[in-house]
């Protein structure tokens, strides 16, 4: 009886040291229309004897949680203090290209980035990364990331849980390389430790009601089957670009790189219990990375993959540790959620087939390069010019042997067709993400509106960093109706027009009958208001600037179809 009791607890005391022991790291909160991102070069000790060296955003890795709130108008300040140049790209937001942050918006050391813009995405879990060509895998290992949750009204009218932190939490999920030194490494397939908020071996305490989670894979190549121990169901509520129409219930959720999934869990009745978040690896099919078998064969490999104990594993990922109800619990999941109205085929004017195909051929063909329609990227070439508001099929056909998350910038696109059938339900909703099977066919259709402009790129690539940094990936630009000749910001309708542009003093803003101005605002640089209208007999309109200094000022012209943003630049 003693001598069992004595197993118990060094069993119970071998269980915890072996298993979850860190408290889940939170990501701080950024909230407000201005915003500062500092990145740096620092370090954390993820174990204890050894510094590892990492790049922070705010903090030692990871960036803090920035929440947005559609249709404010924000300015985000993107200050790099890093001794590498980088970039910033908000993963998922539907911006202009030249505030996407791809490739070509450098930010150079000790400078700052600011692009201001208006927020006109859905609720859902965005992120922000770095987009420096063959460097993204580098900086997004090295932890400059963070996630971007936007609050809508729609959202806000469901009773859904959403105090962050309390019953409401992100996650988000890598698996990394350290060296013998503890240093973060890329590009080999070692990645064999599983972080989430940059902590490892993390637990949460849960409240016993139903909780939320924003499961972002800010992985660089590993796709993970999600699911919880005892293979409990879960809901999924929302995918990348906005919630579903209503909570899907689920026991495994497959999340590729760069896609995220919101996710109710409904953890009532059951404190005191320790539940594990997993990804059931082993129940992957062949040709995804993550599975037992990376490639179509065991012909295809990649090196240092088979002794990489995540590979075809079921494995922790987290626990959930179940504490006592919160005040004002949500204890129900909604039967509903909101509309989504896919755009129809029917109406679709732009067709793309994108087909990815190894560089190599043979058992290496699964370790890259890889092409899109048989061409690397190449930062001077645009591969698409899409017409501002053309909605388009894209076909994606995957034929190597290696599974590949496409992402697009600009827009969030809908699933029409996934190997030859519809799209499964919990790729139904808004994606930017889709991972392509190997020797499967997905088609998506999306519509490029809002933002045009004949010279700056937004990119599609793969999410795999290490594709992406080898060249799987291509650019688009969306192309404005008519020349108007001046620098659009936010450019929607085609009839207004503002002239002269550039100006000294007198501005001229015109419309057409079809599109009356109802109110035009005048702001400076700083967003403060410095000229407006709202009793407009015509629709020409003159403002006289000559008392205002020289720069940039932004113009915010109503009409009945809706408002749109141009850029003035006044020289004296
Ligand atoms: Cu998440 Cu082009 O990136
Ligand atoms: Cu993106
Ligand atoms: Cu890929």
């Amino acid at each position: 009886m003693k001598k069992s009791f004595t197993i118990i607890i060094a069993l119970t005391l071998f269980f915890n040291f072996s298993r979850a022991q860190n408290l889940l790291a939170i990501p701080d909160t950024l909230s407000g229309t201005n915003f500062n991102l500092n990145i740096y070069d620092t370090s954390k000790v993820f174990y204890t004897g050894y510094t590892t060296n990492t790049f922070g955003v705010n903090g030692k890795y990871l960036g803090p949680t920035v929440f947005l709130n559609k249709w404010d108008s924000v300015s985000m300040n993107v200050f790099n203090q890093l001794m590498d140049t980088t970039t910033i790209h908000w993963h998922g937001l539907h911006v202009s290209a030249k505030n996407d942050g791809g490739p070509e918006i450098f930010i150079p050391p000790n400078t700052t980035w600011n692009p201001k813009f208006k927020v006109r995405d859905h609720a859902a879990t965005y992120w922000y990364h770095p987009h420096l060509h063959m460097m993204t895998n580098l900086h997004v290992s090295l932890g400059a990331a963070g996630l971007i949750i936007v609050r809508d009204s729609a959202e806000r009218a469901l009773n859904l849980p959403r105090k962050y932190g309390v019953d409401d939490f992100p996650l988000v999920l890598q698996t990394k390389c350290f060296n013998t030194t503890k240093q973060i490494l890329i590009n080999n397939a070692s990645d064999s430790v599983v972080m989430v908020n940059g902590t490892l071996k993390a637990y949460l305490p849960t409240p016993a009601q139903v909780v939320r989670f924003r499961v972002l894979n800010a992985s660089s190549e590993r796709v993970y089957n999600i699911g919880l121990q005892g293979n409990l169901t879960f809901y999924q509520i929302g995918s990348d670009g906005g919630l579903l129409n209503a909570p899907l219930a689920l026991t495994r959720l497959r999340l590729a790189p760069g896609e995220r999934a919101e996710l109710l869990v409904d953890f009532t009745g059951k404190m005191g219990q320790s539940i594990n978040l997993m990804s059931f690896a082993s129940e992957l099919p062949s040709a995804i990375y993550g599975a037992t078998q990376p490639g179509m064969g065991p012909g295809q490999v990649i090196p240092g993959y088979t002794s990489n104990v995540l590979n075809g594993a079921n494995f922790n990922l987290m626990t959930f540790s179940v504490v006592a109800q919160t005040a004002s619990p949500v204890t129900t999941i909604p039967s509903a959620l909101v509309i989504n109205t896919p755009w129809s085929i029917a109406n679709a004017n732009g067709f793309k087939t994108l087909t990815f195909t190894p560089v190599n051929m043979g058992p290496t063909a699964i370790q890259g390069p890889f092409l899109i329609n048989n061409t690397s990227f190449n930062m001077n070439v645009v591969n698409y010019s899409i017409p501002l508001n053309n909605i388009e099929v894209w076909t994606l056909t995957n034929q190597s042997p290696i599974a590949h998350p496409f992402h697009i910038h600009d827009v969030q696109f809908y699933i029409t067709e996934y190997n030859g059938g519809p799209a499964p339900s919990y790729l139904a909703g808004r994606k930017d993400v889709v991972l392509v099977p190997a020797g499967q066919t997905v088609k998506f259709i999306a519509k490029y509106e809002t933002f045009c402009d004949s010279t700056a790129k937004y990119m599609y690539h793969c999410h795999m960093l290490p594709h992406e940094d080898a060249g799987m990936m291509g650019q688009f630009v969306v192309t404005c109706p008519i020349n108007v000749g001046i620098e659009e910001i936010d450019y929607k309708m085609e009839d207004i027009i503002l002239y002269p542009n550039p100006t000294s003093d007198k501005i001229k803003i015109k419309s057409n009958a079809y599109q009356p101005i109802s109110e035009i605002t005048i702001f400076d640089n700083l967003g403060k208001v410095i000229l407006s209208k709202n009793k407009l007999l015509q629709n020409e309109n003159e403002f006289d600037l000559i008392t205002f200094p020289s720069g940039f000022y932004l113009i915010e012209i109503k009409t009945s179809k809706g408002i749109i943003y141009k850029k003035l630049n006044l020289i004296k």
